[in-house]
């Protein structure tokens, strides 16, 4: 079983406009799509599409919070979440004509340290249980950035396997607790070690050096380049075979929840690579956020390539 933590879970609503946003009028939203949203739960949905068991915890609350629980039921997700008194957010996508679209996202509602300390003991339950567990995205607005070493310590005690994707002060305290896997982006890489991290050999030297520090896997990935994985195994580049996108967003998530599916079948680092990087791929086939056909991302698995390079 796989378990997934979010702790900043969100209702994402899709609002459809007839013509351009425009600011400081009144805009009528013609539909509205909700989705249980926050970075856990693509990844919650891409392990339950990769055909492994999986349960989603994290915060949820009020009539919102309902609303998630149910959404993510018609998902087909089984879930633990710790229930708190303050409202779950909603994150708000506007989509024009065009193909712009503007977000807005809510900071998530303060929690207090007793619902604090009842997920802690929620993770170390579900860890017990679990061969992987993932932590995924922002926390509600006042966490501490300690928040996911602590986190991590209670599933790495149960036995289990950890997967971190965060950003920012999240990530670099969160790293002090040796996560199994590691998957930024350039973006947060490069910000965690406070320099630029994009020429191939740039992207090498980060990810080895994150690895030597103690983490097994440390995968970066590049978004239509592909991603780069330093592992016990050596240092690895993955290729995508080439695509015509139509929706990118949530190909991260979908990798983690994927990663986690793979690991949990006890594949080696670089077939892990290999099929979580083929669903990404096929996530970006969709135009639903963090969805995947799994019989596409087989297909394409034939197609990425990977070569060590170090
Ligand atoms: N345009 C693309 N073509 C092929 N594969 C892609 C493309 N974009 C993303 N991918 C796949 O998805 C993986 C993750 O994408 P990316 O690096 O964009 O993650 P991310 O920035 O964490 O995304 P998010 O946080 O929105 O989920 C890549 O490593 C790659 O395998
Ligand atoms: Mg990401």
């Amino acid at each position: 079983m796989i378990t997934t933590v979010t702790l900043n879970t969100s209702i994402d609503k899709a609002y459809s406009i007839e013509g351009d946003l425009e600011v400081g009028t009144v805009m009528r939203v013609t539909s509205c799509i909700d989705n249980a949203g926050g970075k856990g739960l693509n990844a919650s949905r891409a392990v339950a599409t990769a055909g492994e068991d999986v349960v989603a915890t994290g915060f949820v609350g009020g009539n919102n919070g309902r609303l998630l629980c149910e959404l993510l039921e018609a998902d087909g997700i089984s879930q633990e979440f710790v229930q708190v008194d303050s409202e779950t957010r909603c994150c708000i996508n506007v989509l024009e004509p065009s193909g712009r679209s503007t977000e807005f996202l809510e900071p998530g509602r303060p929690v207090t340290n007793d619902d604090l300390a009842r997920l802690a003991a929620k993770v170390r339950e579900l860890a017990l249980r679990s061969s992987v567990v993932t932590f995924s995205g922002s926390a509600p607005k006042g966490v501490s950035t300690g928040v996911y070493a602590t986190l991590i310590e209670q599933a790495k005690i149960a036995g289990a396997s950890v997967i971190l994707d965060t950003s920012g002060d999240l990530l670099a305290r969160g790293i002090e607790a040796k996560p199994t896997m590691v998957k930024p982006n350039t973006d947060e890489i490069a910000q965690l070690l406070g320099r630029t991290v994009s020429t191939p050999e740039e992207v090498v030297d980060a990810a080895r050096e994150m690895h030597t520090s103690g983490i097994d896997q440390v995968v970066v990935s590049l978004g239509s380049k592909g991603a780069l994985m330093a592992c016990e195994d050596g240092v690895f580049q993955g290729t995508p075979p080439k695509i015509d996108v139509v929706n990118p967003v949530g190909s991260g998530d979908t990798m983690v929840g994927t990663f986690a599916a793979a690991m949990a079948r006890g594949l080696s680092p670089v077939e892990q690579l290999r099929f979580a990087m083929a669903c990404a791929t096929a996530n970006c086939l969709t135009p639903s956020t963090g969805h995947f056909d799994l019989e596409t991302a087989d297909r394409l698995a034939e197609g990425v390539r990977i070569e060590q390079v170090g």
